[in-house]
């Protein structure tokens, strides 16, 4: 089967990337990535010298070059999206022109090519839930709060027509936050860990207390490969993970870098962040039986200990990332 993978050269495409194309030589995975400052060749380096994999510098808001790339396979897994909420509050324009148009051209690629599409979308599309709230389920309406969930939906609602419109072939997942290794370096956990290293507070909005589910970024990947193989066309599939605060998520990152549990900086908060987000993913579980494979413990301790590890492949890009507040919705 030939995949045609977007934006596999960010933090979650780049998981998918290096746990299949080893995996299924029988495979071959096309990357189309535009490279923006989340995208970063040294996060497939590990399979871009296998046969089964290739590499295509481009926009998925480039129509023609879309389609020619969809002519010539058999399936599509969509991850390309401008991902951080904070860049979508202060500018939002390239959030609407890759999550919206760029989504509209993958979906219309599939639509013509007649081939099955996944659409990576996010659980932010549920908007903020409160305290006590029921987690979200699949019919749940979508009520994104920053200019990211709100475009992520609209790709997400473009699919879905398409399936019913046109028959198209489309699943979409809806993930909680994911952790692991190669995380740009202005997302929470790998933020939280520079701060830890170099001795400083841990910054965190508002009273530190929001609410997010966390999965491992592999665990995430497996169920995208799990949908894609499995999933009912038409169908959204939720996605879940382990309940923890910020403020808890600090300072497990304070205890495993040796340093004070207390250091920590609460900071004006984020316009508009969410409260609380969590999904039901029971659907997922019971008609395709996946399951996370690594526990939060274990997961978490082994991706402090890679930031830890690995500051050469973040340093270098703090010059950008480092001046921004850099915390996660
Ligand atoms: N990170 C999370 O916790 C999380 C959780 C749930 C869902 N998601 C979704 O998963 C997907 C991947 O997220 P991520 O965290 O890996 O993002 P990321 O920001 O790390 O990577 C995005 C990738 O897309 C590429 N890209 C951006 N615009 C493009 C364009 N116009 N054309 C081609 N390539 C382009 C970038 O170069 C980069 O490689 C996104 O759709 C996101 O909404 C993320």
């Amino acid at each position: 089967m030939k995949l045609l993978v977007t934006g596999g050269c960010g933090f979650i495409g780049s998981a998918y990337l290096r746990l299949f194309v080893p995996q299924r030589p029988h495979n071959h995975y096309t990357n189309l990535d535009l490279l923006t400052y989340a995208g970063n060749p040294k996060n497939v380096a590990s399979v871009s010298a296998l046969p089964n994999y290739d590499f295509i510098h481009g926009d998925i808001r480039d129509n023609e070059l879309v389609s020619n790339l969809a002519s010539s396979a058999d399936g599509i897994i969509h991850f390309a999206a401008e991902t951080h909420v904070d860049r979508s509050i202060e500018s939002s324009s390239a959030f609407v022109t890759t999550n919206v148009v760029g989504t509209h051209h993958i979906v219309e690629a599939a639509r013509h090519c007649e081939i099955p599409l996944l659409v990576v979308s996010t659980d932010e599309v549920y908007g903020s839930l409160d305290e006590d709230d029921p987690p979200t389920s699949e019919s749940s309406p979508l009520k994104g709060s920053s200019p990211y969930a709100a475009a992520k939906a609209g790709g997400d609602l473009l699919a879905l027509a398409s399936h019913r419109t046109f028959g198209t072939q489309v699943c979409i997942t809806r993930c909680a936050n994911n952790y692991g290794p190669y995380q740009y370096p202005e997302k929470l956990i790998p933020v939280l860990v520079r701060q830890a290293l170099d001795g400083k507070p841990l910054t965190l909005y508002g009273d530190g207390r929001n609410l997010r589910d966390w999965l491992h970024v592999d665990d995430h990947a497996r169920a995208i490969d799990t949908v894609f193989s499995g999933g009912k066309s038409g169908e959204v599939y939720n996605i879940g993970g382990v309940p923890r605060r910020n403020i808890e998520i600090a300072k497990e990152v304070l205890i495993a870098c040796n340093q004070p549990p207390d250091q920590l900086a609460l900071i004006s908060d984020r316009p508009g962040h969410d409260w609380r987000y969590a999904v039901d993913d029971r659907k997922i579980r019971s008609e395709l039986n996946w399951k996370p494979l690594i526990s939060f413990e274990e997961g978490m301790g082994e991706t402090i200990q890679w930031y830890q590890s690995h500051e050469s492949w973040w340093r270098p890009l703090l010059g950008e990332a480092g001046g921004r507040r850099g915390l996660l919705n």
